[in-house]
């Protein structure tokens, strides 16, 4: 085989397929756009999942794409193993009910052999175990049948990625790469063939005959056009063809542990391979991750981001890295892939910023938590248990941030399991906690005590040093707080901001020598801050000076929020009306809420503006600036004051030039361009006479934006499911195709338009929802029409209804009650009938759960001068509890006694038939 770099083969497999009619689709976001089932993009078939299905308009029937995909399932093989990855690019080419299994079978072959370069006599072929087409077409194409697997649906069943969607049977080329690969068994003692466990067989091609369609409750349905899903690993090929033991030693990740080389001063060698991967992989990860909007966070995506992080981190220590590192190696590893993705150098220097600070934060606690670990494994073991607590693992996690998973890893490699399950209570119980009760016991914790007040510095500066003037334990005053104690510390001077006028307290470390306390809130006890936390390590005595450090990051986005706030206060007195006065206010990292006196809802026009006019604020780039002064003074400035705060002798007075002007004691930017964004997600009522308005800041703008437009997604592609699935691929026209941006997109539109962007996306996401809600009525109209349309006419229906005439003389008395049936319905049936019958009276009744409903018809003959319809139904409904009425030859009408509905139709047929056999009706 002749060596190929992987910039290569990638652009072989692109050609190849580019050659071959397809349309080359870059790559999608790592964060999966409308799909909240699936934490990330796993695959190359996960951009085109409606295209399979079907839900949207085609713009391509074939496609070909070298996608970037996460995969973290085995997360903690990673490293140990030659070939486990969570970062990797998937090379595909898809058919969207183009061609399908002879030209996929055919294309691969051919793309292999004569372009990669793959020896033919060394392939062999899997096949699932019912496909005895997919057999035969590799047989024409020259594969003997001996080479040729037959497996199950475990290996050969692919999909769908996510909890629904395209799916079916697949078909897998494996490269034989000879006997002395496999394990000494093999061949002998034991067959080896592909599935086989053995490294002698490799799968570096996979290709999936969609075929079905699966719903959220694992049902299968046949999908209305067949496709083709292939996914190929490129660094699986490149393995392969560079004749390479393990991935890590194909030519670009090579060049990534070479940067690792660089940055710890240590070799790559067997010994050390191990981390060096680790990082290698997981640098990877991040850099496109944090590039594609998914930062480091306590939930969901972002806690799966932070772990590899943390994961990282760890494992650095093992070269001696006990610095931060990583975001040392976004520049380099850039430069690998920068020609592939353009986007990651605009996002290089915010990734190296996220990484930095997420690395500091991780590595404060790193330290005394490895020691802790150690001693509680230590305990564990002594106990003879062979669990590692969920009480001990939740420890880890609160107080020095190891994730779950990541204890879960260290302590297996001293063989105790972990208690899942104990830990999901600790932390249930701790969101209960503990703010609540350092709330309710401060005020007696300075009891009979005379305190000095703290200087607080936090205005201008994120560090100080200061001396200690009280530690609390067990809320009373002791002299020093040791290891393991959580309590509260005062100071003579602080840069952490206590809770107050809406803005929550600040988060951070208090450090003195090796000696190290997290705090984890602060709050105010009339002029002293107190910091609540705990002792990581050592011990901090009333008297001796520490160091404290705030949590920046996390105090950002609270300044984002609180000036947001203000300019919130005062468009809505600029738009709404001076009236407007605070009523209550939160300021959290992640959001806003602000009550507000105003007597009625806001109108939609009212929100925008009032969300452009902050949006123009920020845009203005204005000032803020702050002055301490007398009260009285401070009131002539005619600075808008809480309603329900205390002000001392002297207040904070805080302007940004002529847009706001309020008395306040929080924390801001010094700017409002430092805002950023600004939108409002909710207005509503917290009661009586006020309003209440939700919304966001800063960064938090963007991904609120992301999610929003992924619901949508998911929305639109869920509507155009359904309309095709129920209505027949003639009702496209119904269907929705605006287009919904995708993350990334919406990303770039902030790149450029800055604040202006909040107010294009949020008339898309309006139009959007409009036009959400109008398709669906839409649609339902039109299944109801159907519906009916498909009743009147049914020949079964129409059959049973003349099958039980009653007759008078020569006339039929037809009769028949149908379940939930309009009137509609009920007449395009009466007319139905009269085409049949020439001399007939018709009672239709249907009926729910609240009413029924009765019409009577009859033929043209009959109408007025033997008998009349508006007076049978009169009669009828009577029975119902209801009215009716019409002409004589077409009446309707209803009631709500459902229950005599029976009688009441046969009131109608029995005046009918009196009226028929001579008696005048
Ligand atoms: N989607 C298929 C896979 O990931 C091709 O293997």
């Amino acid at each position: 085989m002749k060596y190929k770099k992987v910039a290569e083969i990638r652009n072989i497999f692109l050609n190849y397929f580019k050659e071959k009619g397809h349309t080359v689709v870059p790559s999608s976001s790592l964060l999966p756009a409308g799909d909240p089932t699936l934490l990330f993009t796993t695959a190359g078939m996960v951009q085109f999942k409606p295209y399979f299905t079907g839900a949207v308009e085609l713009p391509y029937t074939k496609a070909t794409s070298a996608q970037k995909c996460l995969r973290t399932t085995d997360l903690e093989n990673v490293g140990k193993t030659e070939r486990h990855c969570t970062f990797f690019e998937m090379l595909g080419n898809f058919s969207f009910g183009d061609y399908f299994k002879e030209e996929a079978i055919e294309y691969s072959l051919d793309c292999s052999v004569n372009y990669l370069g793959f020896p033919k006599e060394k392939i062999w072929i899997t096949v699932f175990e019912n496909d005895d087409e997919a057999e035969r077409i590799w047989i024409s194409k020259g594969i003997p049948p001996e080479r040729i697997t037959r497996l199950g649906k475990k290996d050969n069943f692919w999909g769908p990625a996510g909890d629904s969607g395209a799916c079916g049977p697949c078909s897998e080329l494996y490269l034989d790469r000879g006997p002395e690969k496999g394990f000494p068994e093999c061949g002998t003692k034991k067959e080896c063939k592909p599935g086989c466990d053995c490294d002698r067989f490799l799968e570096f091609w996979n290709i999936v005959f969609n075929q079905f369609n699966q719903d959220t409750e694992g049902n299968l349905h046949p999908l209305k056009q067949t496709g083709i899903d292939t996914g190929s690993g490129l660094e699986r090929v490149a393995l392969l063809l560079q004749e390479v033991d393990s991935v890590y030693d194909t030519d670009e990740l090579r060049g990534i542990i070479s940067e690792v080389e660089k940055v710890s001063g240590k070799k790559y060698a067997e010994e050390t391979k191990v981390p060096f991967r680790v990082i290698t992989d997981h640098i990877r990860s991040v850099l496109f991750s944090v590039g594609d909007g998914i930062f480091p966070d306590r939930t969901g995506r972002g806690y799966v981001i932070r772990r590899l992080i943390r994961r990282a981190v760890l494992f650095a220590r093992k070269l001696e890295l006990r610095e931060p590192f990583l975001h040392k190696l976004v520049a380099p590893v850039v430069s690998i892939y920068k020609e592939r993705y353009p986007e990651l150098e605009n996002h290089a220097a915010s990734v190296e910023r996220t990484l930095l600070a997420e690395e500091e934060l991780f590595l404060k606690t790193l330290e005394i938590g490895l020691e802790k670990i150690e001693a509680l494994v230590a305990k564990t073991v002594a106990s003879g248990s062979k669990t590692f607590s969920g009480k001990d693992s939740f420890l880890l996690y609160g107080t020095y941030g190891f994730p779950a998973e990541m204890t879960e890893e260290i302590v297996a490699e001293h063989g105790l399991s972990f208690d899942k399950e104990g830990f999901s209570e600790e932390l249930e119980k701790d969101r209960q906690s503990s703010r609540e009760t350092w709330k309710a016991n401060r005020s007696a914790l300075f009891t009979g005590t005379k305190v000095d007040k703290t200087e607080f510095l936090g205005y201008s500066r994120l560090e100080a040093e200061a001396p200690i003037t009280f530690a609390f334990f067990e809320n009373k005053s002791v002299d020093s707080l040791r290891e393991g104690q959580s309590g509260v510390l005062t100071f003579r001077a602080t840069p952490f901001y206590p809770e107050g006028g809406g803005q929550q307290g600040d988060t951070g470390f208090v450090k003195k020598g090796s000696s190290l306390f997290k705090v984890l809130d602060t709050q105010k006890e009339n002029d002293v801050i107190l910091h609540y936390g705990i002792v990581l390590n050592g011990s901090f005595t009333v008297g001796e000076s520490a160091v404290l450090e705030v949590e920046k990051e996390r105090r950002e986005k609270l300044k984002s929020h609180h000036s947001g706030t203000h300019l919130l206060n005062g468009a809505l007195r600029k738009i709404l009306g001076t009236h407007v006065m605070q009523k209550g206010s939160v300021v959290s990292p992640d959001y806003l809420r602000f009550d507000f006196s105003h007597p009625s809802p806001m109108t939609g026009e009212e929100i925008r503006r009032i969300e452009s006019w902050v949006n123009e604020s920020i845009a203005l780039s204005i000032p803020v600036e702050t002055k301490v002064l007398p009260i009285e003074e401070a009131k002539k400035t005619g600075a808008v004051a809480a309603f329900d705060e205390k002000y001392g002798d002297s207040v904070r007075v805080l302007q940004m030039g002529d847009r706001s002007l309020e008395f306040c004691g929080g924390t801001h930017v010094g700017n409002t361009r430092d805002i950023g964004y600004f939108y409002i997600k909710k207005e509503s009522s917290p009661g009586a006479g006020n309003r209440r308005v939700e919304a966001v800041a800063g960064p938090a703008v963007i991904e609120t934006f992301q999610n929003r437009f992924a619901e949508l997604t998911e929305s639109v592609q869920n509507l155009n499911l359904k309309i095709k699935e129920d209505l027949g691929p003639e009702s496209a026209s119904l269907t929705i195709q605006t287009h919904v941006p995708g993350p990334e997109e919406i990303r770039s539109l902030f790149r450029a338009k800055g604040s202006d962007a909040v107010r294009e996306l949020r008339e898309l996401s309006e139009k959007l929802f409009f036009e959400i809600e109008e398709t669906q009525s839409k649609f339902l109209k039109e299944k109801k029409n159907r519906e009916s349309k498909d009743f009147e006419n049914n020949p079964t229906v129409i059959q049973s209804v003349l099958a039980n005439a009653e007759s008078a003389g020569t006339t039929k008395v037809l009769k028949a009650i149908f379940d939930s049936k309009d009137a509609k319905a009920l007449k395009g049936l009466s007319d139905s009938l009269k085409v049949r019958e020439k001399d007939m009276v018709a009672v239709l009744a249907s009926r729910n759960e609240e009413d029924a409903s009765i019409i009577v018809t009859c033929s043209q003959n009959l109408a007025g001068k033997v008998v009349h319809c508006g007076d049978l139904v009169k009669f009828a409904c009577e029975l119902l509890e209801g009215k009716g009425g019409g002409k004589p030859d077409m009446a309707q009408g209803g009631g709500k006694n459902v229950s005599r509905l029976e009688e009441a139709v046969q009131v109608a047929v029995d005046r009918a038939k009196a009226a028929l056999n001579g008696s005048k009706v």
